[in-house]
């Protein structure tokens, strides 16, 4: 698919074909391409965590702060954890930050990975919706290993709605010119 295509038409999806499943290969590629996105220093810092079955069910639980997202996993066929090993990307190797934004910077490398992930899955026929609302011990569910944080679920499956595109803003809204 075109590139500006894939940027502009891919739509979060929140309701999936519940009975078609997505297979290890079909995310192995989708992973395989997601592994190439830029990081600090080519840190590399974001992992990923593939749920299906009793897994996704039980993560799908960890929702109370929002239960929407809840029947979103409940629907989809998969759903890849994101997580990044702490205290690398951004930071010296005697651990001090290199940067007065300290840890943000691992958060900007996984958000890129995300991204990558989601235009990937999309290229290839599946949709995505990331999700940033769950609850606290939603790592733990997961079994996030120690030095790792849990930053994003990604619901992955069939589409089975087609939701028109949210606004955007205006260009004018959005940038600065400067000479
Ligand atoms: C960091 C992040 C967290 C998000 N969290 C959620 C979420 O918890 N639940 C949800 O349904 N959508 C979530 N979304 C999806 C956004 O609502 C969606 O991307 C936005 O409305 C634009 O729609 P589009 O993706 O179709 O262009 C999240 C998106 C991002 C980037």
């Amino acid at each position: 698919m075109e590139t500006v295509k894939c940027i502009k038409e891919r739509r979060s999806i929140r309701k999936f074909d519940s009975s078609r499943e997505v297979s290890k290969e079909q995310i192995d590629a989708v992973l395989d391409t997601a592994r190439f996105s830029p990081s600090w220093k080519n840190t590399q810092v974001t992992r990923y965590t593939v749920l299906t079955g009793d897994a996704k069910d039980k993560l799908a639980a960890c929702t109370n702060i929002w239960a929407k997202n809840g029947d979103i996993m409940r629907s989809a066929p998969m759903v890849v954890a994101l997580s990044i090993v702490d205290k690398r990307s951004g930071y010296e190797r005697d651990g001090s930050p290199s940067t007065p934004l300290g840890n943000g910077w691992q958060m900007f490398d996984c958000g890129i990975a995300a991204q990558s992930f989601c235009l990937a899955a999309f290229d290839a026929g599946l949709s995505t919706v990331i999700m940033g609302l769950y609850d606290e011990n939603a790592s733990e569910v997961i079994g996030i290993p120690e030095g790792q944080i849990l930053t994003a679920l990604i619901a992955v499956g069939y589409a089975d709605e087609s939701p028109a595109a949210p606004n955007r803003k205006e260009l004018s809204d959005l940038v600065t010119y400067k000479s």
